[in-house]
């Protein structure tokens, strides 16, 4: 299956591709967390991305198609995919579509995951993770086992740079002003699922199976 997840930030894209990958068995591409690994690196690349980033902007689009063709050069993407974080706006989208279509490849749907910007700042601002295995947490609504410390290797959680107040909302503006317009372009191709988001994460896990299973 080939899936587009998208939805403001902080919804949960992230925290749902983890079970939809092993439910779908494709592998779960985020442009995001590709470009957090970059940062890590010394790569020039990594140190360009960082303008982006940490304020919250989106990297610029030359540059993130560039990210996203040589992911596909990997064999795992060719029996499917979940793609979380990409396409951001409708120049994107463009690309994606061009790409797509000389790969002879067709996406079967776009799960929009949808919640108010109120449950958006709440999530943002308890979201912890894990420096060293990038698993997500929330202070209140998905804790770790041990005070701030991750399940997986017991590292101290820390706080996304771009998780700070006022980033969160730049980033939720740039949501709304380029990406929001994506579910229009992609209803005009009746891909799009909208799946409330507002419940638990095995909620909204349940609901998104059950619309893929519909699809299928
Ligand atoms: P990216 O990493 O894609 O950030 P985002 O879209 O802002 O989304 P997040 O990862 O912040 O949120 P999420 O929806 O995955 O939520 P999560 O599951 O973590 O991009 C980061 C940056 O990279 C961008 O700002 C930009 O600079 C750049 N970038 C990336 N792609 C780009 C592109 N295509 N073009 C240009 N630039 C690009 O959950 C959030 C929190 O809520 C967690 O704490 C979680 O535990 C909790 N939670 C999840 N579900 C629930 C629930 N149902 N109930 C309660 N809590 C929940
Ligand atoms: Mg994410």
């Amino acid at each position: 299956m080939r899936i587009i997840l998208m939805g403001p930030p902080g919804v949960g894209k992230g925290t749902q591709a983890v079970t939809l990958e092993s439910h779908l068995n494709v592998p779960h591409v985020s442009t995001g967390d590709i470009f957090r690994a970059l940062l890590r690196t010394e790569d020039p690349i990594g140190i360009e991305v960082r303008k982006y980033l940490d304020h919250g902007l989106l990297v610029p689009d030359e540059l993130t198609n560039q990210v996203v063709t040589t992911r596909f050069r990997e064999q795992d993407v060719h029996k499917g995919f979940i793609f979380d974080g990409y396409p951001r706006n409708v120049f994107q989208a463009e690309s994606f579509d061009k790409f797509l279509k000389e790969h002879n490849w067709t996406i079967d749907a776009v799960v929009n995951i949808a919640a108010p910007d109120e449950d958006i700042i709440k999530r943002l601002s308890g979201r912890r993770v894990c420096p060293t295995c990038g698993k997500t947490y929330h202070l209140e609504s998905n804790k770790p086992k041990v005070d701030t410390l991750c399940d997986v290797d017991q590292t101290p959680l820390i706080q996304r740079e771009d998780d700070k107040p006022e980033t969160i909302k730049k980033r939720l503006a740039i949501y709304h002003d380029q990406t929001k317009p994506l579910i229009e372009y992609y209803s005009k191709q009746g891909l799009v699922i909208t799946i409330d988001g507002t419940g638990t994460i095995e909620k909204t896990h349940d609901l998104t199976i059950k619309a893929l299973g519909e699809i299928k």
